[in-house]
């Protein structure tokens, strides 16, 4: 099994758990660290909507809580008909601490697929 067909078998089972009562999309994301760790993980909404947090930057705040700052490849998944495409918070969030040698990979539950790094996402991004 290649790296991103274990991702995605990791995200598609973690985006059942997204709790997403109020727009009803699940989104679930899994993050490959630098030696192999995975980080999977769901989209969180809250009552007072902007509360919310999208699956990357949950993926993104757990790894680095664990110790994790280097990535390889980060996929995401959603209910959406077309490959999930990221925020502007999270593209901000993962320009933090992807080069463009992580392999981000947007898809959704129907098996479309569109790979991508940092700077097609988020060309000429805020870094200090
Ligand atoms: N959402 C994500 O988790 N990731 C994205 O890339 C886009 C949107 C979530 C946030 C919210 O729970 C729902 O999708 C609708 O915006």
């Amino acid at each position: 099994m290649s790296k991103f067909e274990k991702l995605q078998e990791v995200e598609t089972s973690i985006s059942k758990k997204a709790y997403a009562p109020y727009s009803n999309i699940y989104v679930g994301s899994a993050l490959l660290g630098e030696n192999g760790e995975i980080f999977s993980v769901c989209n969180i909404e809250n009552a007072l909507y902007s509360l919310t947090c999208s699956a990357e930057r949950v993926a993104i705040f757990n790894a680095v809580s664990n110790g994790t700052t280097n990535f390889k490849m980060f996929v995401i998944t959603s209910n959406t008909e077309k490959p999930i495409s990221p925020c502007g918070a999270c593209r901000q969030v993962m320009s933090e601490f992807f080069d463009n040698n992580v392999k981000i990979i947007l898809t959704n539950q129907q098996g479309s697929k569109k790979e991508v790094n940092i700077k097609d996402l988020l060309p000429y991004s805020f870094n200090l």
